[in-house]
């Protein structure tokens, strides 16, 4: 019997930093607003020509030695992401090529902000049953070069950041319960609000001769829309309820677990979710203020960041909970 744990930790984001202050005049914003509404203080956004799996690669060196492994050792990529290098194919395969890693297979998946928890069910199964044994999970994006950076889009602009969190699945016989293992997720999505917070173009879905018009162009089609208020209400919800299922299930308690990792989507939300589940607010590591929402690298790019300010440590008991685009929604827990 295999179980798989976190063998290693890596995250990047881009030297250029952003303040709300600095967003204020192009896109009629305010830091007040910004802070009172979202918790984001900053976020980094890329310049020049650095692509999504740019960062994926920093955030991979990182997590390779954390995990005292080498390139050689890992057997599968999976990369989620919703700000892709190209169309086609997926950011993974860029991701293998820079770091001459070729021959494993290499998965993109988009389950935006759930990215990550949907990456670890994935990893966790293809090692639980004998697959791989060292598998590359990333979430990376570059929203910077998606959104209506205008006054326009300002309601979407001023949320999301660039970066990438990267961790190594690794294969264990399973053991005692205080090893490290990943223990359990929950895995949701609800279509019927699929186009509550999306990007239209390009696709196929737009009534359009192409995939790509300048037409949709025009229109902004190539931007992110989100019903905010929908968003928030779905996201505080669906988070709490999956997480107390799985730790439920589980046999565990909010006293039990030791840190929860929570999507960074907005400090209200984690508030939230919080206040409902009981959760002392010491026990939730946010990174919002920093990074504004990085969608499927906020998980990752947490664990790093915890890490570093020695708030997760081995053997620490972890809740993890996620929402977004889809809606998808999901949780986990697993012993670091
Ligand atoms: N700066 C200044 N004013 C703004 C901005 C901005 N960036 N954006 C919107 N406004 C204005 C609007 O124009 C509106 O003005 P009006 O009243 O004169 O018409 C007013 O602020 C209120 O706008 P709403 O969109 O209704 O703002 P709301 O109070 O709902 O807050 C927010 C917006 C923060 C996005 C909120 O809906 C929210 O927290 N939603 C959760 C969604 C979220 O955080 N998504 C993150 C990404 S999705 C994910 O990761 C799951």
């Amino acid at each position: 019997m295999y179980q798989s744990y976190i063998s290693g930790v890596g995250a990047y984001v881009p030297p250029r930093s952003l303040t709300n202050f600095d967003l204020e005049k192009p896109l009629d914003t305010s830091d007040e607003w910004i802070q009172q509404r979202t918790g984001i203080v900053k976020r980094h956004w890329v310049e020049g020509d650095t692509s999504t799996s740019d960062l994926a690669v920093e955030a991979t060196k990182e997590a390779l030695e954390s995990a005292k492994l080498s390139k050689d050792d890992i057997d599968c990529i999976i990369f989620a992401t919703l700000s892709p290098d190209h169309e086609f194919p997926g950011t993974g395969c860029f991701l293998q090529a820079k770091m001459d890693m070729s021959g494993i297979p290499a998965f993109d998946i988009r389950q935006q902000c759930s990215g990550y928890i949907y990456g670890l069910s994935m990893a966790d199964a293809f090692i639980k049953n004998g697959m791989y044994k060292n598998i590359l999970l990333v979430g990376a994006e570059i929203h910077s070069r998606g959104m209506d950076r205008t006054p326009e889009g300002r309601n979407v602009a001023v949320l999301f950041g660039d970066g990438a969190g990267a961790t190594i699945l690794s294969r264990k016989e399973a053991g005692a319960d205080n090893e490290s293992h990943v223990i359990s997720y929950d895995l949701h999505a609800d279509g019927a609000f699929a186009k509550e917070l999306w990007t239209p173009g390009p696709g196929t879905g737009n009534g359009k001769e192409e995939r790509l018009t300048t037409s949709m162009i025009d229109e902004k089609l190539h931007y992110p829309y989100m019903n905010g208020r929908q968003v928030f209400m779905h996201a505080v919800k669906r988070m709490a309820e999956s997480l107390t299922y799985t730790l439920k299930t589980n046999g565990k308690s909010v006293e039990d677990v030791d840190l929860f990792l929570f999507h960074q989507a907005n400090m209200r939300i984690n508030d939230k979710v919080g206040e409902i589940m009981g959760i002392p607010p010491e026990k939730v590591f946010n990174t919002i203020q920093h990074y504004g929402n990085t969608t499927a690298a906020t998980i990752p790019l947490g664990m790093r960041d915890a890490i570093k300010a020695g708030k997760l440590e081995r053997g620490m008991l972890v809740g993890m909970a996620a929402f977004g685009s889809g809606f998808t929604w999901g949780s986990g827990l697993m012993r670091f």
